[in-house]
This record gives C-alpha cells, sequence and structure tokens, in this order.
C-alpha cells in the first residue's frame, strides 16, 4: 500500500478506526515517546533493551513475556521525585506491584500506595517501611484494617462512616493513634474512560464535598482523637491529559479545608491530590512532563492558600500509570497470519486478553511493531489478536505492519507496564507471563511465569 492509500484508508475508518495510526512508511520506526529509554534497533534491525536484544530474551524466558526496563522505571520514578521535591510522591501499586519494584521504588525514594491486603503483604516482604505506606480501598476489611494498623502503616485514606467506626474500633482496642486522610469526591468530569474517572459523584469511592458527607466525616474523625486526620484526600480518574481538572479538584478541596478551618479551628498538614497522570499508548497521545505538572500544581495549591489565608499543606500525589507503563512492553511471538479479504490482517500471538485486558475492557488503543528484525515489506493494516476464545481479545486494534508478518515472528506492544500484568488472569487456562527485567545489560526474571502446575495446584476437587 502507498502513504497515500494509507492516509485515505485512516481517514475512511474515521469514528470506528483508531485514535492514530503510524504512517504506512515508518514500520520499523520506534515512536520514542512509546518505547522505554533503553530500547533501540540494532545494526540488524531486532529490538534491543540496554544492550539485550529481543531473539535472545525469548531464547531464555519465552513468550509471551512482559520487559521491564528497570532504568526507565527508574528514572521515571526519580523524575516524580524531583518534581515535587520537598512533597510526597507514593507510586500507585496497583499499577504493577511485585517485590523488586517495591525494592526500585523504596531505593528512589519514593512511598507506596497500595489498595489491598495482598498489596500491603508484597509491600512488607520486600522490606518497605511500613511508615512510608498508604492505605486505600473503599472496603478494607476489618482484618485489612488490623493488618495495616499492626504494622504501622502511615496512613489510612477512610473511606466510608463504616469505615471510620471500624478503624476507630481497631485503633482504640490497640492503644494506638493512627493517622487518616479521608477521601472526598470533588464532583469533577474527568474525561477518561467512565470506568476510570472517580470524582464524579455518582460512584462508589469517597465521600461527596458538595453532598457535605465530606465535611460530616472531617468532623467525625475530629471528634474522637483515636485517629489523627492529616487531610484529604481526592483522586479525580486515570489516563488525564488535562491539568485543569487537578485544579478544579485542588480549589474544591482547599474550599473545603478552609470550611473545616472557620467551622473547627483546624487547619489539616496535608492534602493529596491522587495519581491518574496519563502516558503515550499512541503517537496521538501528548503527556505532560512530570515537571509541568508538579509546577501547574503546585501553583494552584499556593494561589488557593493564599487566596483563602491558609498555610499551604504538604502535597502529596500518587502516579501509578506514568512511572511503571512506559517502562515496559510486552514480547509475543505471531502464531497465525489470516487475511480477511478486503478488510484487515488477523495477526494473532501467543498471548492476547489474559495479559492486557485493557484493550477489550476500556477500548484502550496500543501500538506494536514486529521486534525481530527490520523489514522492506509494504505496510498493510494488521490488527494483533490473541489465542482467547472469544472474539474481542484484541491486543492492539490497528496498526501498520510490514506484508511480510509471518509465524514465528516477534510482536513487541509497548506501554504494558500499567494495568496489564497486574489485571491479567488465567482466562481460558492460560498461564501468566512472566516479567523480565532488564537493567545494566543483564536480564532476571522478577516474576516467574505460571504454569499449568501453578494452575492446577489450586484445583483441589
Ligand atoms: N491513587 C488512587 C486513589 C487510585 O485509585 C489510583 C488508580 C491511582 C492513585 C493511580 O492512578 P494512575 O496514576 O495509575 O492512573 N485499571 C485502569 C486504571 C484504574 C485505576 C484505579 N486507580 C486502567 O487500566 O486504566
Amino acid at each position: 500500500m502507498r502513504a497515500h492509500e494509507a492516509g485515505a484508508l485512516h481517514g475512511e475508518l474515521g469514528n470506528r478506526g483508531p485514535a492514530w495510526l503510524r504512517t504506512p512508511d515508518d514500520v520499523n520506526a520506534l515512536v520514542p515517546q512509546l518505547w522505554p529509554r533503553g530500547v533501540v534497533r540494532d545494526s540488524d534491525g531486532v529490538l534491543t533493551v540496554s544492550g539485550l536484544n529481543v531473539k535472545d530474551l525469548r531464547a531464555e524466558f519465552g513468550t509471551p513475556a512482559y520487559v521491564l526496563d528497570e532504568d526507565d522505571l527508574r528514572a521515571r520514578a526519580r523524575a516524580f521525585q524531583a518534581a515535587f521535591q520537598g512533597h510526597d510522591v507514593y507510586y500507585a501499586g496497583k499499577a504493577f506491584l511485585c517485590r523488586a519494584v517495591v525494592r526500585a521504588i523504596d531505593e528512589e525514594g519514593l512511598f507506596l500506595d497500595v489498595c489491598s491486603g495482598g498489596e500491603l503483604a508484597t509491600a512488607l516482604s520486600a522490606g518497605m517501611s511500613p511508615e512510608r505506606i498508604g492505605f486505600h480501598g473503599n472496603n478494607k476489611s476489618v482484618r485489612e484494617l488490623e493488618r495495616a494498623v499492626d504494622a504501622g502503616v502511615g496512613r489510612i485514606i477512610v473511606d466510608s462512616f463504616d469505615e471510620i467506626d471500624r478503624l476507630a474500633a481497631i485503633a482504640r482496642e490497640r492503644g494506638k493513634r493512627q493517622p487518616v486522610l479521608v477521601r472526598v469526591t470533588v464532583g469533577v468530569e474527568a474525561h477518561t474512560h467512565e470506568f476510570i474517572a472517580t470524582a464524579h459523584e455518582d460512584q462508589k469511592f469517597g465521600f461527596s464535598v458538595g453532598g457535605g458527607a465530606a465535611f460530616k466525616a472531617v468532623c467525625k474523625i475530629l471528634d474522637d482523637d483515636v485517629l489523627d486526620l492529616r487531610g484529604l484526600h481526592s483522586h479525580i480518574g486515570s489516563q488525564i491529559f488535562d491539568a485543569s481538572g487537578f485544579e478544579v479538584a485542588a480549589r474544591r478541596v482547599l474550599a473545603l479545608q478552609a470550611q473545616i478551618r472557620d467551622a473547627r479551628g483546624v487547619e489539616l498538614p496535608e492534602i493529596d491530590l491522587g495519581g491518574g497522570f496519563g502516558i503515550a499508548y499512541t503517537t496521538q497521545d501528548d503527556p505532560a512532563a512530570p515537571a509541568d505538572l508538579a509546577e501547574r500544581m503546585l501553583k494552584i495549591v499556593d494561589d488557593e492558600c493564599e487566596a483563602r489565608g491558609l498555610a499551604v499543606p504538604k502535597l502529596s500525589v500518587e502516579p501509578g500509570r506514568a512511572i511503571v507503563g512506559p517502562a515496559v512492553f510486552t514480547l509475543y511471538e505471531v502464531g497465525t497470519v489470516k487475511d480477511v479479504d478486503g478488510l484487515r490482517t488477523y495477526v494473532s500471538v501467543d498471548g492476547g486478553m489474559s495479559d492486557n485486558i485493557r484493550t477489550a475492557l476500556y477500548d484502550a488503543s496500543y501500538s506494536a511493531t514486529v521486534a525481530g528484525r527490520a523489514s522492506t515489506a509494504d505496510p498493510i493494516l494488521a490488527r494483533v489478536v490473541g489465542k482467547h476464545c472469544e472474539s474481542g481479545d484484541i491486543v492492539v486494534k490497528d496498526e501498520f505492519l510490514p506484508a511480510d508478518v509471518q509465524p514465528g515472528d516477534l510482536l513487541a506492544v509497548p506501554g504494558t507496564g500499567a494495568y496489564c500484568r497486574s489485571m491479567a488472569s488465567n482466562y481460558n487456562h492460560v498461564p501468566r507471563p512472566p516479567v523480565v527485567a532488564v537493567r545494566g545489560g543483564e536480564a532476571r526474571v522478577i516474576v516467574r511465569r505460571e504454569t499449568e502446575d501453578d494452575l492446577l495446584a489450586l484445583d483441589v476437587g
């Protein structure tokens, strides 16, 4: 296909088509914003990460595999840390958590946000100090709360009146004063997929600012000194590019802060504006740099505090995706190539919706490239699909791949570090892929491949 034909096709696909397409002339090109910093093609056209080529990675670790460029992850963590200097950055472990990542995050000086007993256990078992952990969740169990209080978790973000009662009882029983934040919903409509927007009123998280529940929750906590109220927390959603949502959230949270001061004579020392910073999955995505985000967020907090005569509270943020998402690509092997006449070419890989549910669940867009070689063949419009028994099992909806893509080729999909392994399933009894970390020219498995024995070990009937 010629470039102009591809352009026409792009136009033709219109709204039901891709959010973006690479131009068909550059099927071998690696758009830098989509790939970990350590990824380049070598002189033979083979993708390499930190000097290791993907053919060798396949030989050693098999496919599919999540490949993590650990230096890239650390650089992103450091960039947030530097941008929010003097404030606290919590890595949101729900994006992807394992012991090696906890240690990397810890070494880079970040705090950690966990949202379940399992994530807490992972963090503690990796040696993360409990005071550096924040514990989230709209329905933490009594057992989870007890474990968190017993461990000495630095802050628990409370999310319901039931939880305030439970947590107060647990702390009282232990004679401890537990630091908490109150999660509030500020009524911001984040421009993101409905399932990952969290600050509009009609949803399960937090206490509504507009409806008055947030102020009531704050008063309830202040009236019971077994809980140490450190501040307010707002998370407006995920994969957000427009900082204005954070600005509106900050204003509304600080208005509540002023209301609390006026009514109760207390100025809360902290404010957390959550995570949700967007990343590039395609060339159409244009995420802001952490430094720019930080500048805007800190300025709005400063201005708003000045206008209301409040002392500036310590700010914390909770990026997950923006730290781990771009640091990982998934390496697959192509199994079949099927040309569905006149429509498109289906390229099936040896994984799919079990290792990346985001395309099926959120209609997410990804990119892909043939990784084991460069090609001079004409580009074709391809859809990368998995091996599951479901037609919605799509990994990459639309991508130009070289027409000679064939069984045995390696295919790499970038931007899969966040919410892919952490949301992976065993659908169709497909074992989950390993996570292979590459650093300083060396590769090591940090989460091993699941085996059929692992699957059968749970089947005790
Ligand atoms: N803080 C809180 C309170 C959160 O609920 C979340 C994400 C984060 C921080 C981190 O957000 P991030 O910076 O990673 O966007 N499974 C969905 C995303 C769900 C996010 C849930 N909460 C996805 O794959 O897009």
